[in-house]
């Protein structure tokens, strides 16, 4: 019994595997499409700081958001920060550059024509078939004139654009929080509150996986502290500010990073009450079937409080980054002899969650199991309503929270109209 409860799991989760990574060798990767600039939307993502998380903070800050990384890596993520502040500013030199450059490639077109105009006194007076220099000369002068109204035409553009698009140093920032510790979370959340800053994006990103069994400092199973709780604590903690931040036509969206991992588990594990027959494979994959039937409970609670905020969760399919650090060494082997043949690149899986995060076809509409850009069915444990609740509950009250999200009397468009009660931190 023990070896089959030991065996079981990682056969369920390699097969899972080969199922998705034979999805991939057949299909092309999902390609967001052009999405609308999101000037003045705040989004965090935790766990940004490396692999899938990055890659989102890349994408999204490329959109215009100003994203906060929530890492509990601060060298990695002051790195992370470094890195796409300077690809920005390259970006803007390189746009720049390309504008003055047929600028001056157009001015010095003109400038020779005005130089042929003036010609050398013995440049005869009437010459067949060619305008005069006078003719010339005037109209080259007025191709410089054009240019010139051009070029300040452009130099009007790329100001205006840079005087409504953040500026780099805004557009990218790290935050600390370790997710494994319900502390860090509500410094975290403390520290976000007070820079006072609103919130329409937030991507439960961050994740462990395979590591040896161990507690956290609160007393959890650490795949289910890190994946599932500590995210349950953020979100509920800044459901406040998502919020307020939401307007009906645009409402704040939050959106959890699962994994097919999800299919594999049952609700024996989900309460982690025996710790007997650890599995660490068993226990990232209850932690993904986790964030899966909070994200359906969540959207439920929203919407029936009439908040204008959606939850969904999103499958970035199997992904070529650092999670796989805890695999044994014949697997880790392995995996790196096929990674660059059939795994997704991080900027390749990113794309479902950017999309989920900007989509204006997404607008409004939440409750979704999101994979490859299109909805799909997440397995049939995660829409077992009562599993929900159970789940729901039990986290609620390992965490010491009411269990009703709260008592919230919006006016629908109200975006922060309503009067409500919300936890304390
Ligand atoms: N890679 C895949 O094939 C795959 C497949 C399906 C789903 N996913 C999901 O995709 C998401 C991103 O994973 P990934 O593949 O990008 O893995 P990754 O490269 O290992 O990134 C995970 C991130 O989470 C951070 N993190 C871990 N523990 C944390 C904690 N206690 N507090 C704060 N941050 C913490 C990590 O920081 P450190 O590196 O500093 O620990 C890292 O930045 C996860 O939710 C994962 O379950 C991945």
């Amino acid at each position: 019994m023990s070896v089959l409860a030991r065996v079981l799991p990682v056969l369920k989760l390699y097969l899972t595997a080969v199922k998705v990574l034979f999805y991939q060798l057949l299909h092309k990767p999902f390609a967001v499409p052009a999405l609308p600039k999101q000037h003045g939307k705040v989004a965090i993502v935790t766990g940004g700081a490396r692999g899938l998380g990055y890659a989102i903070v890349r994408q999204l800050a490329g959109l215009g958001m100003h994203v906060i990384i929530a890492s509990h890596d601060k060298k990695q993520g002051l790195a992370a920060v470094k890195s796409i502040r300077e690809e920005q500013s390259r970006a803007l030199v390189v746009a720049a550059e390309e504008i003055l450059r047929s600028f001056w490639v157009c001015r010095f077109l003109a400038e020779i024509i005005e130089w042929v105009a003036i010609r050398p006194p013995d440049w005869p007076e009437e010459q067949q078939g060619l305008p005069t220099p006078a003719v010339c000369e005037q109209g080259s002068l007025l191709l410089i004139i054009v240019l010139n109204l051009t070029a300040t035409k452009v130099r009007f553009v790329v100001s205006l654009g840079l005087s409504l698009s953040p500026p780099p140093h805004l557009s990218v920032d790290f935050e600390f929080v370790d997710l494994a510790s319900l502390s860090s979370v509500r410094q975290f959340v403390c520290r976000f509150q007070a820079q006072g800053l609103p919130l329409h994006v937030l991507i439960n990103n961050a994740a462990v996986m395979l590591v040896p069994e161990g507690k956290t400092d609160d007393g959890f199973e650490l795949h289910f502290a890190t994946n599932y709780l500590g995210h349950f604590l953020l979100t509920r903690f800044l459901l406040d500010t998502l919020v307020h931040s939401g307007k009906d036509e645009a409402c704040s969206r939050i959106i959890s990073i699962s994994s097919s991992a999800h299919y594999t588990a049952d609700k024996d594990f989900l309460f982690f009450r025996s710790m007997q027959h650890y599995s660490a494979h068993g226990a990232y994959a209850h932690s993904k079937l986790a964030q899966v039937l909070f994200t359906y409970r969540l959207q439920q609670e929203l919407q029936s409080s009439g908040c204008a905020v959606t939850a969904s969760a999103v499958d970035p399919g199997v992904v070529d980054t650092h999670l796989y650090r805890n695999l044994s060494t014949p697997a880790r082997l392995a995996q790196r002899l096929i990674a660059h043949l059939l795994f997704r690149s991080p900027a390749q899986a990113a794309a479902t969650a950017v999309y989920a995060a900007a989509s204006p076809e997404l607008e409004g509409v939440g409750g979704c199991y999101l994979y490859e850009g299109k909805r799909v069915s997440s397995s049939a444990l995660s829409y077992d309503v009562e599993l929900q609740a159970q789940l729901w509950r039990r986290s609620c009250s390992l965490l010491g929270l009411a269990d009703s999200l709260y008592v919230y009397q919006a006016k629908r468009g109200g975006g922060g109209g309503g009067a409500y009660t919300n936890l304390s931190l």
